[in-house]
């Protein structure tokens, strides 16, 4: 539609991109963080204010996202001068790419440190050590694992030079490639293993307990994991679907895309319920058991299935192909932007973000061991208790994330002129209309409404 020039390299089809945007959204937030705060957060209820946020507060922001993108042709950060200039609007709308930038580096931190206990247990599974477990020691890899820093950072290390590969790789060959690989063969793994859980006795109660509310499990700052989820799974918030959508080309249907990548999401991240809370159902473990759910209770139920030893590995060979995904989309808008604003080549670019990234993960390694007891903030009520692990997950899925996808949609919604934004988005004027309300007020206005009500 539009004749400008794009500044860089465009998807290779369609198909890609949704691929890729897929593989950006779904990954470790689906199939280790979904569960274990589902775990913490009681169940159903926490599990429907999550889909109202996917949908209400999600979807227009990814939407947004993506067609700030394709219209800005540039990192994250540069979009939203260029596009802040030529609407003659504040150049303060640029905190939008920074904070995203910022959100990225350190979601990937921390991030890389989990895809690296996915790669650890490959080698668990692979090794036979599951079949010795018991409900009373199921939780003795995952304890070991985390008590030891050097291998800790040996698998670090190894899942961020997987990411740094790849994005070094470029558009093209990297993303694209991996994309298309990846992500049909992660539902197909998954689908096996939720059929698996559909033979165990406490599938039963682990869907009952998955799909209907109890509201009185659900305290407000549930209510405010919830939304930040919402953020975290579909990678919005961070620039990282801005950084995609200036790939992406114009005869796209932004509202469809959207849709796809949002129900994909959504299914994978049920689907990962659904074969992990049986599994804790039927052996009496504990659903909160928080960050090492997935990884302390799945070995001994592969322990204990027939051919368990391979469905093992191939979950979590599965779970690090979805964590690569990810990792690759965290990496990209930080040396999209290096790469623009430095003399440095993509490749150094992404050896400079990745060996940034690897550093700070050291702090969340740490966390989980010898600096345990370490609370930084801990003088304030609220974050008491609180690693550093803990406290950047904080700071980027409650706060940067919906602050900045708060900034964006207001910005789209009231600050961009409804013909820019209809340009974009190709839809009939009722179905626009409707978009803009949801835009405009409802996605605004939850937000608040949760961050106040949380505060
Ligand atoms: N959205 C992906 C997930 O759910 C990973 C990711 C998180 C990517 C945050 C970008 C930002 O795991």
């Amino acid at each position: 539609m539009s004749s400008k020039p794009h500044s860089h390299a465009q998807w290779s089809s369609r198909l890609a991109f949704t691929l890729a945007a897929v593989g950006s959204s779904v990954g470790l937030g689906n199939i280790w963080k979904f569960p274990y705060m589902t775990g913490e957060s009681g169940g159903g209820a926490f599990v429907l204010v999550y889909l109202i946020c996917i949908l209400l507060i999600g979807l227009p922001i990814l939407m947004s996202e993506w067609l700030l993108g394709r219209l800005g042709q540039k990192n994250p950060i540069s979009t939203m001068s260029h596009i802040s200039a030529r609407l003659k609007r504040s150049p303060a709308w640029v905190l939008i790419g920074v904070a995203g930038v910022l959100g990225a580096y350190l979601i990937l931190s921390f991030y890389s440190v989990i895809g690296g206990w996915a790669l650890a247990f490959i080698a668990d599974a692979a090794s036979g050590s599951f079949e010795t477990l018991t409900s009373d020691t199921a939780g003795s890899l995952f304890g070991g694992l985390l008590g030891d820093p050097t291998t800790l950072l040996a698998w670090h290390s190894a899942f961020m030079l997987m990411v740094i590969l790849v994005v070094a790789g470029g558009v093209a060959g990297g993303l694209e490639r991996a994309a298309k690989i990846l992500m049909p063969l992660l539902a197909v793994m998954l689908i096996v293993l939720v059929g698996y859980a559909a033979t165990t006795d406490g599938f039963a109660d682990a869907a009952a307990w998955l799909l209907t509310p109890d509201f009185s499990k659900l305290d407000k700052d549930g209510v405010l994991a919830a939304m930040g989820h919402a953020f975290f799974t579909l990678s919005l918030g961070m620039g990282i679907m801005m950084a995609y959508g200036s790939y992406l080309s114009d005869d796209v249907n932004i509202g469809r895309t959207a849709l796809i990548v949002v129900v994909l999401d959504t299914v994978i991240a049920l689907l990962a319920g659904l074969a992990i809370f049986p599994v804790v159902f039927s052996n009496g473990l504990d659903a909160a058991a928080g960050p090492g759910l997935i990884f302390q209770t799945l070995p001994l139920a592969f322990g204990h299935m027939p051919g368990g030893e391979v469905f093992g590995v191939v979950f979590f060979v599965l779970l690090v192909f979805a964590a690569w995904t990810s990792g690759i989309s965290l990496l990209e808008p930080i040396v999209e932007w290096l790469e623009e604003k430095t003399p440095m080549s993509r490749v150094g670019s992404a050896w400079v973000a990745g060996i940034a990234t690897w550093l700070l993960g050291i702090a969340t390694i740490l966390s989980f061991n010898l600096w345990s007891d370490v609370a930084p903030l801990g003088m304030f009520a609220k974050f008491e208790g609180m690693t550093i692990f803990d406290l950047l997950d904080y700071a980027t899925s409650k706060l940067m994330l919906p602050l900045t996808g708060l900034a964006t949609i207001v910005f789209v919604g009231w600050f961009m002129g409804r013909d820019e934004v209809r340009s974009q988005l190709n839809m009939s004027d009722s179905a626009f209309s409707l978009w803009s309300f949801v835009a405009r007020y409802i996605a605004p206005i939850g937000v608040v409404v949760v961050f106040a009500s949380s505060l």
